[in-house]
């Protein structure tokens, strides 16, 4: 029988007696648990193979549940709060001590954010407890948009995923911590750098090295195909250089007419990035599965969410 289910009730059972649950959100599918039990977080880092030094996202449904998590909110967080929750904002903010160390890694800070998912949010309120939920995938593999992409790395090892139908946005949240109570953006992702300058005015980036030490999840190689993933401006040239094997393609908004194509995907015929971004893991799934020998992803414009997926293609792109 299959493990896809859109019980909410039997979701509710399954992580009161501390098991995982697979839930849908409006970037991709986490694999959640009660954050004040160690079997549940424990279980997560086992089922994801993922290091412990790597701090999970907590999930809580309101802004007002924040003050129950966090023991210092400053005036850029509340704006960004009430700017994007619920929505892909994970705010890195001072934790409370009943926070387990498990979850943040020994940090003293915690990673939380309001889901923008109906399903989800139903959940969330029929809880007593926050879910800590980190992307569904294994440590380093491509992130799951759909219920399949979830059953496909978890079957056997969870008992349930909440079906919510495919992910809207696409991409994981976009972090933002706080350095004397200025926001610095962690990791891009669904929430435009853009956007949320609108908000609190020009943000700080931490750069790769950098932002290793503050989110250690952005690791070099992430979100990655098994197949030799190349990121480029010109995708006829590495056509070219790459004749002999079976080639896949990631492209923008034009079809690439080469007869060397295999394979290939659009991502949006009319270069939108919103489109663009809900498409992406799919797309990485699909090649994926191809048994192609290489794939051939195309740089996005560096704009609004094409910094963002750009980021996401040059991770799955290293060796
Ligand atoms: O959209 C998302 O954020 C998805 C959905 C399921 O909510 N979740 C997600 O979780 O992407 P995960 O675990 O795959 O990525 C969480 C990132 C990691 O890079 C981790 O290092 C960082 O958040 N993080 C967590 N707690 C942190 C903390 N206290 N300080 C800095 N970074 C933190
Ligand atoms: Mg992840």
């Amino acid at each position: 029988m299959s493990i896809i289910s859109t019980d909410i009730a039997k979701a509710v059972e399954l992580l009161t007696n501390e098991e995982l649950v697979a839930i849908p959100t409006e970037t991709v599918y986490g694999l959640a648990g009660n954050i004040y039990s160690d079997l549940a977080i424990k279980a997560i880092f086992e089922t994801k193979q993922r290091p412990f030094f790597n701090p999970l996202i907590v999930h809580i449904p309101s802004l007002k549940s924040l003050s129950s998590i966090v023991s210092n909110v400053p005036e850029k967080a509340k704006l960004l709060a009430e700017a994007f929750w619920p929505g892909p904002v994970t705010l890195v903010l001072k934790k409370k001590n009943t926070i387990p160390d498990l979850i943040t890694a020994g940090k003293n800070t915690v990673a939380v954010r309001v889901p923008n998912h109906p399903i989800t949010l139903e959940l969330l309120n029929r809880l007593p407890f926050p879910l800590a939920a980190p992307s569904a995938n294994p440590f380093s593999s491509i992130s799951p948009t759909t219920a399949k992409h979830v059953e496909s790395y978890f079957d056997h090892k969870i008992k349930m995923i909440l079906d919510g139908g495919a992910c809207k946005s696409g991409i994981e949240s976009t972090i933002v911590g706080f350095e004397d109570d200025e926001p610095v953006i962690y990791r891009l992702g669904s929430t435009s750098l853009e956007a949320i300058e609108q908000v609190v005015g020009k943000v700080k980036i931490k750069n790769k090295k950098e932002s290793n030490v503050e989110a250690p999840g952005m690791l070099a190689r992430h979100y990655a195909p098994k197949t030799r993933t190349i990121l480029t401006k010109n995708i006829i040239k590495v056509i070219e250089e790459n004749s002999s094997g079976k080639i896949g393609v990631l492209a923008f908004k034009n079809t690439i007419k080469h007869e060397n194509v295999t394979f290939q995907i659009v991502l949006s015929e009319t270069a939108n990035m919103e489109e663009a971004a809900s498409k992406l893991y799919d797309a990485l799934h699909q090649l994926d599965e191809k048994n192609l020998d290489i794939i051939i992803a195309e740089k996005l414009p560096t704009k609004g969410l094409g910094k963002s997926i750009n980021d996401r293609l040059s991770r799955a792109t290293k060796q």
